[in-house]
Order: structure tokens, then sequence, then C-alpha cells
């Protein structure tokens, strides 16, 4: 008799899980197959040339009556240099490359010398004990925006403690926190392990979401699947905000980034991406880590997102800062995302 109802208890769990997969495919195949789809374009110019006009900054326009009037840097930049290969020198260390870029303010902020920046962008890192992967990011991001004249810097949004990581919480608290500093036109969400190889794929925002990351070497330089809206993506605060943020329930290695897909769509606005062969980064190798496992109600997620994106998001308040720290090479923003239990869970 328990018998029984173990088995059939079992077999309910494993109905329940194989349908909520059928469930998400069909709509990820819906997505893809309808003519009013995900609204995902591919490009075929650079972002340089065909998406940005300028509106912010009119020439010659005084920042400070003090300051020395600089001329508005040129619409394409001629120091970028297109392709790279990249190596990772293993004797490299973060004060080898703190050495090799003393034009970086503290925090890891940076503007052009001869020029006055068209625009300001805001890197967004999540983070936790990827120290190896942040140095060579560092290493290999700095002189890239630079190549690119842009006004920017670069936050480490760092989770405290032990419990699963939350990736989306942590870059609601980036924008928060990067919003505070400066009133920047463009944020910038970047994963820790992909490093941008052709400074062509410009860090600005456009009219609609960015995905930058359209050609990753892991998944042979093209998207895995067409809706694929992970590893480097922007937003204008105005279109952060228009889709609620990023979800707060997603704990561990999971969808967030399709959920965020999905609240893109859900706005109603498209996606821009650069080229196959401008969006081509590297991802540094590495296991899955302990303490950010495989989210396995992943598909449940999703679906729930259609009904909890307006709900879930940047309205609530799900994080506290414990430190933050202006480096050389970036500031380091700590904050506690707390557990599914709230902020301060009962021990
Ligand atoms: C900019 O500054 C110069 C000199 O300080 C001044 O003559 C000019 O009127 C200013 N222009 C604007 C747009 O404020
Ligand atoms: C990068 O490596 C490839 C293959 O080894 C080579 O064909 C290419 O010329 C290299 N590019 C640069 C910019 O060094
Ligand atoms: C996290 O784990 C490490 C080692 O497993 C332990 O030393 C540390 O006290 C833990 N920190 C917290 C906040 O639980
Ligand atoms: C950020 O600061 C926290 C708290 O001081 C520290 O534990 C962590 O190692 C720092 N992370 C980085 C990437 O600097």
């Amino acid at each position: 008799m328990v018998k029984l109802k173990v088995v059939s208890g079992l077999l309910a769990v494993v109905v329940y899980m194989v349908l909520s997969e059928l469930a998400f495919l069909d709509y990820i195949q819906k997505m893809f197959h309808s003519p009013k789809n995900y609204g995902v374009e591919i490009s075929r110019q650079n972002y340089m040339y065909e998406h940005y006009v300028d509106t912010h900054l009119t020439k010659g326009q005084n920042k400070s009556q003090n300051k020395e009037v600089l001329p508005l840097c040129p619409n394409t930049s001629p120091l970028l240099r297109g392709p790279i290969n990249l190596t990772f020198p293993s004797e490299l260390t973060l004060a080898n490359v703190q050495q090799k870029y003393p034009q970086v303010e503290l925090g890891g902020r940076y503007r052009p010398l001869d020029c006055e920046a068209r625009h300001h962008t805001a890197i967004i890192i999540p983070h936790r004990d990827r120290e190896h992967h942040l140095k060579f990011l560092l290493y290999y991001l700095h002189p890239f925006l630079q190549r690119q004249q842009l006004d920017y810097s670069i936050y480490v949004i760092h989770q405290a403690g032990n419990y699963t990581f939350n990736k989306a919480r942590l870059m609601n608290a980036g924008v928060r926190e990067a919003l505070q500093e400066k009133e920047w036109e463009c944020l910038f969400f970047h994963d820790v392990d992909l490093i941008p190889t052709d400074d062509r794929n410009i860090y600005v925002c456009g009219s609609h979401p960015k995905h930058a990351a359209t050609a990753i070497n892991k998944f042979g330089f093209k998207l895995p699947y067409d809706t694929y809206f992970g590893g480097v993506t922007a937003f204008t605060p105005d279109q952060y905000r228009t889709i609620n943020g990023f979800p707060n329930n997603y704990w561990g290695w999971g969808c967030e980034d399709d959920d965020i897909g999905l609240r893109v769509y859900l706005a109603k606005m498209r996606v821009l991406r650069p080229s196959l062969e401008v969006g081509r980064y590297d991802m540094i190798k590495h296991g899955h880590d302990k303490g950010n496992t495989v989210n396995r109600l992943r598909s449940k997620y999703l679906v729930n997102a259609l009904e909890n994106w307006k709900r879930d998001g940047l309205n609530e308040d799900m994080y506290e800062v414990i430190s933050w720290e202006r480096l050389p090479l970036y500031t380091n923003i700590t904050v506690n995302v707390g557990t599914p239990a709230g902020l301060h869970p009962p021990p």
C-alpha cells in the first residue's frame, strides 16, 4: 500500500516534469516560428554605422565653465583595431594589469583625455569566486573600451555569503548602485567569463535593448538558439525600467537570461544584435561552480515569467549593500541578496 503510494507519487512528479518541459519547448517553438516572434534581428552591419544617433550632446557644449572645452570625440573611434586573438598568460596578476593601465581612475573609471566622450556606459559584472576570470576580463576590457573612446566605469557586484548564486538580483542591485553614482546612459550586463574579441562591437545602447554576445566560441561562434539572450546584454535605464528590471526568483544557474529576453518581448521591444562577425567572445573555460547549481525548475519558472514579470523585478527591494570599495581597476560593491526566505532568514 505504502509502496503503491510512493510509486504513484513519483509517477506524478515525472509526468509533471515532462509536461512542464513540453510546455516550455512548445512555447519557445511558438516564439520561434510565429511571424510576430521575438523580434530578434541580426543586423548585417556594425552598430557604429547604423544604430546610434547621438541626441544627447551637441558640439562644443560646455561641461563646466572651469574646464577646458574638449572637442566631441569622432563618431567612429580612430583607435579601433577589429578582431584580436587572446592569450591567457598564467603569470599575469591583478597588480600587473593595474600597472598596465595607469590612466584608469579609482573605481575603474575612465574617459578619453583628448576629446569629450559621446557615450557614457556602466559595465555591471555579477561575481563570486571568479577572481581568476575577472583578472583576464579586466586585462582585455579596459583597453577594449578605451579604444572605443567611451566614458565608462566597471562595477563588480559581489554576492556576499555562501548561499546559492542569484545573478539577476546582483544585476538589479548593480543598476541601482551605479545610477546613484552617475546618470549612466547605458548599462552593460557582462558575464565575468566572456571576453569580447572585436572592438567594433561598440558598448553603447540603442533604441531597443541589445544582445551583444552573438558569437561565443563555446557555441561555435553562432547563436545556440534563436531567442538566446545571455552573456552580454545592454539596456538604457529607461528600457530597463520598462521591463521592470530582472526577475528576483532565479537561484543558481538557470534561465534568468531567457526570462529577461522574454520580458523584452512582453514589453513589446525588439532586440538589437551585432553581426556574428563582430559580436564575438571567447569564454574562459570552467566547470559549474559550487553554490551555483543547475536550476532544475527553470522551465517551470520560465512559464511563470509570463504571469510574474510585472510583479517580480526592480519594484522589490531584494538586496542590501555590505560594502562599496573603489579599487584601481573596478568598483567592488558587495551585496547581501539573502535567500528565498528573505534577506535575514532565521538560522
Ligand atoms: C561656453 O563657454 C565659453 C567660454 O567660457 C562661452 O563663451 C560660451 O558662451 C559657452 N557656451 C555655452 C553653450 O554655454
Ligand atoms: C589570429 O589567429 C588566426 C589563426 O591562428 C590567424 O589566422 C589570424 O591572422 C590571427 N589574427 C590576429 C589579429 O593576430
Ligand atoms: C562560507 O564557507 C566558507 C568555507 O566553506 C566558511 O569558511 C565561511 O565561514 C562561510 N561563510 C558564511 C557567511 O557562511
Ligand atoms: C569585494 O569585497 C568583498 C568584501 O570586502 C570581498 O570579500 C571580495 O573578495 C571582493 N571581491 C572582489 C572581486 O574584489
